[in-house]
């Protein structure tokens, strides 16, 4: 089951680079491209890099680690990258940032 739950509030996330959050033992980055947030997890699927911390190009994020880029709109990947990140569905509640993440049930 996925349920919305507030990671940040709007005027946290910067607008060329992201912002990690913490929620339900999750590491999730948010990103804002133009109008539009985007969550994915934090972690490169390469060795782990923290996404969050990576500069923005376009639509993509560059894993500060070895430089694999993943697209925030497609999911898509590069080397050295393993795959593609997980995304998560992202809302603006007010003045809140909502991502659905999975409840264990
Ligand atoms: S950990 Fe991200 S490219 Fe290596």
């Amino acid at each position: 089951m996925a349920d919305y739950v507030k990671v940040a509030a709007v005027s946290q996330i910067p607008a060329d680079h992201g912002f990690v959050a913490e929620t339900n033992g999750k590491r999730i980055a948010i990103f804002k491209l133009g109008g539009d947030y985007f969550a994915i997890d934090d972690a490169c699927t390469h060795v782990g890099g923290p996404l969050s911390e990576g500069q923005m190009m376009g639509q993509n994020v560059v894993c500060p680690w070895h430089g694999a880029q993943f697209n925030l709109t497609t999911g898509a990947c590069t080397p050295p990258a393993r795959g593609p990140v997980k995304r998560y569905p992202v809302r603006v509640n007010g003045s809140d940032i909502e991502v659905a993440i999975e409840i264990e049930a």
